[in-house]
């Protein structure tokens, strides 16, 4: 059972916390016997940019394509613009391999890393399902009249049936395997057209799983309630845009970016899944050995998912919450001393303990 992983590890911090999850999955190779990973470093990024005017080999999705997963640190560099960065190598990815579902658990994995008061563990914890392909991030619009008093802009969302409809089955598939109620997010009442669309498919999807339970929330009412009562939410699918924006507003509950991840994952396993921390590179605590490799840690565990190793995912999520109660073995951003190499060292100490 041997699983070939492309690492690409980036920028910055993109490499120091790269470092650290390969650390942990090593770790889990000499655990279980049953389990063989085989690493290809990948060396792109803004530096790869700066030598070669390419920020991945041209041919790199080609390269990428025979692996089982990808596991990506972040890139980013002050001297390289981030359209560049963001287009030439991670949305290539994203949209080369049809990652269509992006995956980020809104997970409390210590009670002292929320703002919100007298909110605990049990209350917040939940998994936003965002649709990763098109929507509001299209990239289709028009600028007319461009520098005339009469210019107008236009921005436009795409919501074809297909791309609708297959993140709501998806969600729907997993709120019946982990038998959780499935909420919706959408905004109907202003957005006439495509959200109108967005609910209709729920709907129709819905009925072919009369077990699960659902709900429909307008996005601005659901971002109080991420909020005010977080325990409302189980399981929620949404669209690219109010994803990207309520995932953030799902880190800020739970700890911020050193400890939020996000899976990108082709469900029907044509392409390779790609896996990264949420946070970017970092260029202000880069090279210093501040960066926090929990995120990227966590990155692990929801590869270990994918890979059907439930039992791995969940043993790196219980280490997760054993090493955040040791204040002082944390990183300088959760108030710790110790370094990313420190931090990661550690916490291989304590999966092996478990
Ligand atoms: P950022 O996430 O790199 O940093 C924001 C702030 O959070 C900084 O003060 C940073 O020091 C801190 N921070 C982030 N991750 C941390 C960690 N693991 N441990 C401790 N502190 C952490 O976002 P920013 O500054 O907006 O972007 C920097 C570069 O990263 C830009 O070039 C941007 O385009 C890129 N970026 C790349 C992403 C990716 O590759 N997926 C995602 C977000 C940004
Ligand atoms: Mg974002």
């Amino acid at each position: 059972n041997k699983k070939k992983i492309a690492l690409i590890p980036g920028d910055g911090i993109g490499q120091e916390v790269i470092k650290q999850g390969v650390k942990v999955l090593k770790t889990v190779e000499s655990l279980d016997e049953n389990i063989e990973f085989e690493f290809t470093d990948f060396p792109w990024g803004c530096e790869y940019y700066l030598e070669t005017g390419k920020m991945m080999a041209e041919d790199g999705l080609d390269q990428l394509s025979s692996f089982d997963s990808i596991y990506l640190g972040a890139v980013g560099y002050p001297t390289v613009p981030d359209h560049i960065s963001l287009w030439d190598l991670l949305l290539k990815i994203r949209k080369g391999f049809d990652q269509y579902v992006n995956l980020r658990p809104v997970k409390l994995l210590h009670p002292g890393l929320t703002p919100l008061k007298g909110k605990s563990r049990e209350d917040i914890d939940f998994l936003v399902i965002r649709e990763n392909s098109e929507g509001e991030y299209s990239g289709k619009g028009d600028w007319l009249f461009e520098g005339n008093p009469e210019e107008v802009v236009l921005q436009t969302g795409v919501f074809s049936r297909k791309g609708t409809e297959r993140i709501i089955r998806y969600a729907f598939e997993e709120a019946r395997r982990q038998k959780k109620k499935l909420t919706s997010i959408s905004k109907a009442n202003a957005l006439n057209y495509s959200m109108v669309f967005w609910d209709q498919v729920f709907n129709e999807v819905a009925t072919d799983y009369p077990e699960v339970e659902t709900e429909s929330y307008l996005v601005d009412a659901a971002s109080m309630f991420f909020v005010r009562e977080p325990e409302r939410f189980e399981i929620v699918v949404t669209s690219n845009l109010f994803g990207d924006i309520l995932t953030d507003l799902g880190a800020a509950i739970t700890g911020g970016l050193g400890v939020a991840t996000g899976a990108n994952i082709n469900p029907e396993k044509k392409y390779p899944s790609m896996f990264e921390p949420v946070h970017g590179s970092a260029p202000d605590i880069a090279g210093k050995g501040l960066a926090n490799p929990l995120a990227a840690i966590w990155s692990v565990a929801q590869m270990m998912d994918f890979f059907g190793e439930k039992q791995w995912s969940d043993k790196i999520e219980k280490t997760l919450e054993d090493v955040l109660v040791h204040e002082s073995e944390l990183t300088p951003d959760m108030g710790g001393k110790s370094t990313t190499d420190g931090l990661g060292d550690f916490f291989c100490l304590k999966l092996k303990e478990l």
